[in-house]
């Protein structure tokens, strides 16, 4: 039996201090960010600037040397504002938090606590010492098991600081439409470039009940989506006693009413088989979308990188899924200017986004970083020069614009079927969201008689506007909403709410 939900704090309670949480990274980061605010909501209330707040922690990564540098950048700033406050709490979470402890309580003076990725059910009691004006302290204890947050935590509303206000405006409580779940932490992998396996351990999966569990409470409160977070998905469960399999967690979560859309992220192309394949096309919540890293399209370069598959299996695991699902939509990660690239390994990578045409991709130049295999490996004479790396960049992301560009200009026309998220970044009035697919589309309100959609809302419209970054799209009335062109767009049978 599932408990109802406690009474929600209010978010305009002022009479409880502030809380602002600023995150750096991945969607980990986000969710863990999100664990934090649910942690404290009970003494303290989300702000949206570190003016406003009485305690401020910084969420961290270390995936590239570029969140450092964010991290020590800000952390200047809030000891300018704590010489004004002195009463300001700061804390530092996450990966750099992790990897660097004491080191970040010696760079700046005003740190009062860091806590790790496994000890976050620590920070409760670390901001009430701060508090009390105890010495800084570190956390960072490293954990086998999954450290499951307290009960009480599930009773309480996730706060996603993009979401959170736009959606008070319209009287719904303050889960995201799309809510970020955890299934792993840690990576097994041992990619040469990375750190995460050093900053987050090795692959703990989390026990399926409570995956399942936290699903469910989070639709309760307002999901339609749910994003699963982990660092290699598609083995989760390996290290569980007994063993689950992936598609055994995506087909549970199927069997959960009100939960319209599921996606993950990021699964590794050498641990896909054939029983993952078949879950596209065969579960009708799972998106028409696929976030599956390439980092590189020479197989002399996947080689060095450790990434265990060549671009000949990559190609074919795309080509399957579309074989499903033609309505498909593929984006990646792609690393440039690792040691030792040459231009003839950058025209591979080229090549393959050619080939697979990815609606989007999440690109970056390489950037060497402590503790890894790539470090020790090359030389100085092995780097590829940065302005080398930097054309590099520009010109794999001229084509991607290209590509999505035309994939998008596809869309114009089309009624598509768009779960909205809530109003539009730059313009209010108009709300957004996302296709399937996952492409943001403005929605444009045309008939004034109609009511204007809300968060949460499936709502359908026909695109008349695009561009390579998204769409623009009319809302339909309602007799419009049984088009055929959605069976093609793999969202056959959903319902609308
Ligand atoms: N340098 C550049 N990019 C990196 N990534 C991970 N480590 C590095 C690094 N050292 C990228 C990969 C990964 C994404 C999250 O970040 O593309 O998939
Ligand atoms: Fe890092 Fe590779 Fe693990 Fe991804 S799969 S987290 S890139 S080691």
């Amino acid at each position: 039996m599932e408990s109802s939900p406690k009474q929600l704090p209010n978010p305009d309670d002022t009479s409880r201090p502030g809380v602002y949480v600023k995150t750096f990274g991945c969607q980990m980061n986000e969710y863990d960010s999100e664990k934090m605010l649910a942690l404290l909501a009970k003494s303290y209330r989300p702000v949206q600037a570190p003016e406003d707040a009485e305690l401020v922690i910084v969420n961290t990564c270390s995936v590239r040397e570029k969140g450092e540098h964010k991290l020590f950048s800000l952390l200047g700033s809030l000891a300018e504002l704590k010489r004004t406050r002195p009463e300001l709490v700061i804390g530092v979470g996450g990966c750099v938090a992790q990897q660097e402890g004491q080191q970040i309580l010696k760079r700046n003076r005003a740190v009062d606590f860091v806590v790790g990725t496994h000890n976050l059910s620590l920070i409760p009691s670390l901001v009430n010492g701060a508090r009390e004006g105890i010495a800084p302290q570190v956390a960072i204890d490293y954990r086998e098991e999954w450290e499951e947050l307290p009960d009480e935590f599930d009773a309480v509303p996730l706060l996603d600081p993009h979401e959170a206000n736009d959606r008070t405006r319209f009287g719904l409580h303050l889960t995201p439409v799309r809510a970020l779940v955890a299934i792993q932490r840690g990576c097994d992998k041992m990619c040469s470039y990375c750190v995460v396996p050093n900053t987050r351990g090795k692959q703990v999966s989390r026990a399926l009940e409570e995956i399942v569990k936290e699903v469910r409470l989070k639709v309760r409160l307002g999901a339609k989506e749910v994003l699963l977070l982990g660092q290699t998905v598609n083995s989760y469960g390996i290290d569980l006693q007994p063993r689950v399999r992936f598609e055994t967690l995506i087909r549970k979560l199927a069997e959960i009413d009100g939960l319209h859309r599921i996606r993950f992220t990021a699964p590794h192309p050498a641990e896909v088989r054939p029983a993952f394949i078949e879950l596209y096309g065969d579960v009708p919540q799972l998106c028409p979308h696929i976030h599956l890293p390439l980092q590189s399209g020479s197989d002399r370069i996947l080689k060095l990188m450790n990434r265990n598959y060549r671009r000949e299996r990559y190609l074919e695991i795309v080509r399957s899924l579309r074989e499903r699902l033609p309505s498909l939509a593929v984006t990646a990660d792609i690393i440039v200017g690792f040691p030792t690239e040459t231009e003839e390994d950058f025209q591979d990578t080229l090549a393959v986004m050619q080939q697979v045409r990815y609606n989007s991709t999440y690109s970056f130049k390489y950037s060497e970083r402590p503790h890894t295999a790539a470090r020790e490996q090359f030389s100085s004479a092995d780097q590829v020069p940065p302005e080398v790396a930097h054309d590099r960049l520009l010109r794999l992301q001229a084509l991607q614009d290209s590509l999505s560009e035309e994939t998008n200009a596809g869309w114009r026309g089309q009624v598509v079927e768009v779960l909205v998220e809530g109003p539009n970044k730059t313009i209010s009035s108009w709300m957004r969201g996302r296709i399937p697919q996952n492409t943001l589309v403005e929605l444009v309100q045309l008939d004034e008689a109609l009511p204007n959609p809300v968060a949460g809302e499936l709502v359908h419209a026909r695109i008349v506007h695009s561009s390579p970054y998204g769409l623009r799209g009319e809302l339909c009335r309602s007799e419009e909403n049984a088009s055929p062109l959605d069976a093609a767009n793999g969202v056959e049978g959903r319902a609308s709410v």
